[in-house]
This record gives C-alpha cells, structure tokens and sequence, in this order.
C-alpha cells in the first residue's frame, strides 16, 4: 500500500493506493472521526460490483447509500438537486460524511454536493476507475455540467481522503482502460521521464492483450498498483503547488486544447476523453517538435508508446479548418491567449501561447485532416 501527501496546509490530505483495501476505510473513518454517519453516493454499476465490500466496514456507522444514473449526461443539477433530497429525506447534517464511489462522472457530482450541502461537509473520494484513480479524484475540482458547457458549475473542495482500490480496475472495460492510460502517458511526458520509461518498458502489461480478462488484469496488478502511485504523486504535487490553476497546474493541459476541438467536432461519440487526449499529445509533440522545442525521437517515442497501449495517434475523418475554427484560434490568437501545453523534452513540458495558426494547421493535415 502507498500513501501519498497532497500537501495543501489546512486542507492537506492523503492519496491512499493499495488493493482490496475497500473494506478498510470504515476503520479510517472511525479513527479519524470524520463523520457520525456515512452517505455513499455510486452509481448502479459499481454499488453492485463493489458496494458490499465498501459497506463491510462500515458496520459501525449509521450509512445509507444514494444511486445516480451512469454516464456523463446525468452530472447536472437535476441529479445533484434529486441527491439534495435524498440527504435531507434521511436527516443528513454537519456531521454526517459523504463518500463519492465510482468513476469521474460519481466524483465531481458527489464532491460538489458535499462541497454545497449545508454549506459544506466532509467528503471522501474512492474512485473505481483508472481516469478517476490517476487524475480525477484529486486535486478537488467538483462540478456539474451546464446544457452549454461542460463542468461549468463547481468549485475547488478538498476531500478529507482519497481512497484507490486497484482491484476494482479488473472488471474495467479495455475502452475505460485506455482513456485512463492517455492521462498516465501524459504525467510521464510532462514531469517525468523515467515514469515514461517504466511505461515503456511495462507496455505489454497494458494493452489489449493483457485487457481480455479480469484474470490477465489481476496477473499484473503490482503495474497497475505503481502506475496509480506515480500518477497520483505527480497530479499531487502539482496540485500542491497550485490548487486553483493559477498556473503550473495547467501544464496537466498538455493533449487537451487538440483533444477538446476533437470531442466537440466529433460530439463526444466518436472518439472518448483519453483518445481525444491522445491525438491531442501527438499534435502538441509535433507542433512543439516544428518550433526546434524538442527532438524529433522524443516525438516519436511518443506516438509509439500511445500506439502500443491501443491509443489514437491520428486524426480520420475531419476537415483541418474545422478543426482550427473549432480551437477558437482568431479570436484567440489576437486576444494572445490560444494555450498550448509544449513538452521540451520527455519529462518536463512549458505553457505556450505563441504558436503560428499555419504551423498548428500543417500539424493538423499531417495528423489526417484533409
Ligand atoms: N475533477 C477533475 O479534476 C476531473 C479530471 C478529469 C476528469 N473529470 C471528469 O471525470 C468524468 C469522466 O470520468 P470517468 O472516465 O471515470 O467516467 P465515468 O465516471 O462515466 O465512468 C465510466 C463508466 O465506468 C463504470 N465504472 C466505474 N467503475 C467501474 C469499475 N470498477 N468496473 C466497471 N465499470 C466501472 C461507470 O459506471 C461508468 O459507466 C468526466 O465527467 C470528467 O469531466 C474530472
């Protein structure tokens, strides 16, 4: 089991990754008197595959357990207002403590409800997904989507603990897997080169071969086990360093300006989060490797690793000035503001916002635009 800081002051808190330690967390709780009685905010899915686990160790606490509907179209604030209700129905107050179980979509609902309910009680993150244990469950951004935006409404709330259990990671679909894995890839690319290195050298462990089955997962959970280590220690301190995003934790946009143009052209469904990300890496290396930033083989250490865990490298099907309209870049780049997340080298990567529009369209053709 590791334990990693996030150190925020008051509001500091511990990043726990071990496996088969859900059953534990009641006797956490309990020492640490977080809360009197417990709300266990999930969603179907996970309540049955793991909720028995969870609610084992909490024999001692008064806990009652609040399903939302799975998928990114319920986080919005008719299911946070129906989870109000629930938590008054069953006379939650000051003292009672919420635990956020399952994927990004139950955290930052979850979180933002404990971050609003009575002005704000104690939370716990244990994420069940890969995205969720490596990024989403740390830092404290909760949230919910407005119908014109996404994650528009929210705000920064530190959970108490943040639980992972790389065990719930076996009955992940390969898809689930992979979106997870373009943000470990990302960590490696933009603060640490030997943790790209490991994901190197540990590839064959993480493609879809070594996806086919929970029992192919579980043969090599101890990788797993140090990929959510090292991901959480590198989200944590960045995070550490800059809790609202004034600026170094921009640097986690590394892949995101590309990938987010290509989820809004692509209206979410044809390609997921991480595979947006993905593509966005590989046009952010090339972009930076055109400006003389980095060396052609580190470009392409990029796009082979990404290739070997299953992942986009390519753009098909989508017009180039698309693409770029769909960046914003006039407007932008007159305002002087269109960011892009730059790596210099394999493990340490600069915010730029001086890019020329031709050479992020020529990187775009190249990718497979026409
Ligand atoms: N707060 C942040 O800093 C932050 C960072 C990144 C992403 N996010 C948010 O995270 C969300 C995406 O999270 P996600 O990728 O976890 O998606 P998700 O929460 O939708 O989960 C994906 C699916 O996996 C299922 N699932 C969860 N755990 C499982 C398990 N162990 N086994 C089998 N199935 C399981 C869920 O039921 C769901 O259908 C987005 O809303 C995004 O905005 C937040």
């Amino acid at each position: 089991m590791a334990k990693i800081k996030v150190d925020l002051k008051e509001r500091s808190y511990e990043v726990i990754v071990g496996a088969e330690i859900l059953a534990d967390i009641g006797k956490i709780i309990e020492s640490e008197k977080w809360g009197r009685d417990v709300f266990i905010i999930t969603d179907p899915l996970v309540n049955d595959l793991y909720g028995d686990n969870l609610r084992k160790g909490l024999k001692s606490f008064k806990h009652h357990t609040i399903e939302i509907p799975r998928g990114e179209k319920n986080k919005d604030l008719k299911i946070a207002s129906r989870v109000y209700d629930e938590l008054v129905r069953y006379s939650a107050h000051r003292d009672s403590l919420i635990i956020a179980f399952g994927g990004g979509v139950v955290g930052d609902l979850a979180g933002f409800v404990a971050a609003t309910y009575m002005r704000g009680i104690n939370y716990l993150q244990v994420p069940t997904t890969l995205l969720a244990q490596v990024d989403a469950a740390i830092g404290g951004k909760t949230g919910v989507n407005h119908p014109k935006c996404k994650n528009l409404i929210g705000s920064f709330y530190q959970p108490k603990l943040v639980c992972a259990d790389v065990e719930t990671l076996t009955s992940l679909p390969a898809r689930e897997l992979r979106t997870g894995l373009a943000e470990v890839v990302k960590y490696g690319v933009i603060e640490d080169a030997d943790f790209f290195k490991f994901l190197e050298a540990n590839s064959h462990h993480l493609n879809t071969k070594a996806f086919e089955s929970p029992d192919t997962l579980r043969a090599s959970l101890k990788v797993w086990q140090i990929i959510v280590t090292e991901s959480a220690k590198i989200k944590a301190s960045v995070v550490a360093k800059d809790e609202k995003e004034a600026g170094l934790r921009m640097i986690l946009n590394y892949g995101h300006t590309i990938g987010h143009a290509i989820e809004t052209l692509t209206r979410y469904r044809a390609y997921n989060h991480g595979e947006a990300v993905a593509i966005g890496m590989v046009a952010a290396a090339e972009i930076a490797s055109r400006q003389k930033m980095i060396g052609t083989d580190s470009v392409l250490r990029i796009v082979d690793l990404l290739e070997k865990l299953g992942l986009p490298t390519e753009i098909e099907g989508l017009p180039a000035n698309k693409v770029v309209q769909a960046l914003g870049i006039d407007k932008k780049v007159m305002a002087g503001k269109i960011q892009f997340v730059l790596p210099e080298r394999i493990g340490k990567a600069v915010v730029a916002d001086n890019v020329p529009i031709k050479v992020i369209k020529s990187v775009i053709e190249e990718l497979g635009c026409r």
